[in-house]
């Protein structure tokens, strides 16, 4: 059996499929013809190999609870072992439906109600509604923005945000949505240091871990071993192999201690079993689906560059920043001169394209937004047509 779904430029109609990108945008208060590029997912068919594991399950047409088993185990720790080089165990393995859940299992795990949970905006935006909905306080350490364009972490805030607000919980997202940083091992090192010395745990969501174009995904736990003690690393085959409506992740947490809070908050939350076909793709992707990621990959770092050189070309006032990891592309419309309303307006009204609007990450996302580069080539291309000519009417 070869791999069949290799052709990243097919255009595939995903509307009338339920698709929270493609089917809801009027409900979402957006005109009904924008072309969506905001939700992280992709729209390219799954491995084959995913495919037909999950039609092989439904062709046996009873779906009752399922559990995973060796084999579900053996090919997530190949994965981590071959792409991450981090030995895992079996006993570490906690499956949630999806890494925001698990977030939220987190902060009732390990914090109290009024508590600060440091979080480093902009971030991906449920982080703070969690934070917010749990009745627990967001203590921000706002991610520096250098004269070179590269985001860096406030080491000293970082410092003083966990002792001043006796911080217990730290949400890191590396490698990092929005901004597509890859926190380098010295970065994470600094970090880590800190949150051992005032006991905070940390809840290292690294989702886009696949998706690394620059430097290098050093998962946390592994960075040194003291960590692994403090460690709450999430890990999902749902962003590389764009399988997040199966909703299954991987959630590792060497220390017992910690799992054992975690697990109490799932039980608590009457979370009791993992969806069937999720564990099923999930075995087929890390199993058998090496060849889609990698020409995945390489075509999305294609779009990424592409869309580098058209805005660096056509649309000089905007500013792509570098997208050191995720398929996410975080760009500076601040050149324009006009505040967010207006730069929404112009996206979406003008354009009549849906981007993330830089905002909802926080108050430092103001002035940006956020693309989703894991698409057929021709649609990026349609897009940024768009936004050029949208752009220009500005100096008209
Ligand atoms: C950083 C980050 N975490 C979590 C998620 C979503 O995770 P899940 O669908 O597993 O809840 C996303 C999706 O875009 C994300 O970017």
């Amino acid at each position: 059996m070869a791999e069949k779904n290799l052709d990243f430029d097919q255009i595939i109609d995903r509307k009338n499929t339920d698709s929270v990108k493609y089917d809801f945008a009027v409900q979402k208060g957006m005109p009904e013809d924008v072309l969506p590029f905001w939700v992280a997912d992709m729209d390219f068919r799954v491995s084959s190999y995913i495919q037909e594991a999950v039609v092989r399950q439904a062709e046996h047409g009873i779906y009752g609870y399922s559990e995973s088993k060796e084999d579900y185990f053996e090919a997530v720790q190949k994965w981590m072992k071959i792409h991450h080089n981090w030995d895992v165990e079996e006993s570490w393995l906690v499956k949630t439906p999806g890494i925001v859940f698990a977030a939220a299992m987190a902060i009732k795990a390990f914090t109290e109600k009024g508590d600060s949970i440091l979080i480093q905006q902009p971030v991906y935006y449920p982080f703070g509604a969690l934070i917010r909905g749990n009745g627990r306080k967001i203590a921000d350490n706002t991610l520096l923005l250098d004269k070179n364009g590269k985001y860096r972490i406030d080491i000293d805030g970082f410092e003083k945000l966990i002792k001043d607000n006796n911080v217990r919980l730290f949400i890191l997202c590396n490698p990092h949505n929005p901004t597509g940083r890859v926190f380098t091992a010295e970065e994470l090192t600094q970090m880590g240091d800190i949150c051992l010395k005032y006991g905070v745990t940390v809840f290292s969501d690294e989702i886009h871990f696949d998706f690394v174009h620059k430097g290098k995904h050093n998962v946390f736990a592994s960075v040194k071993d003291e960590y692994k003690d403090i460690s709450i690393v999430c890990t999902s085959p749902s962003k590389t192999f764009n399988i997040a409506g199966l909703q299954v992740s991987n959630i590792f947490i060497p220390n017992s201690r910690l799992r054992q809070r975690f697990c109490s908050e799932i039980e608590a939350a009457g979370c009791g079993h993992i969806n069937a076909a999720g564990l099923a793709a999930c075995k087929a992707a890390y199993t058998d689906g090496e060849e889609w990621y990698e020409a995945m990959l390489a075509y999305v770092q294609s779009n990424i560059a592409y869309i580098g050189d058209f805005i660096k070309n056509n649309i000089p006032k905007l500013k792509v920043m570098e997208t050191e990891g995720t398929y996410l592309v975080w760009i500076d419309f601040r050149g324009l001169g006009i505040d967010d309303k207006k730069i929404d307006d112009l996206v979406i009204n003008n354009a009549r394209l849906w981007f993330d609007s830089g905002a909802i990450f926080g108050k430092p996302g103001e002035g940006f937004q956020r693309i989703n580069a894991a698409c057929p080539r021709a649609l990026l291309r349609t897009a940024l047509e768009r936004l050029e000519k949208a752009v220009n009417t500005l100096n008209m």
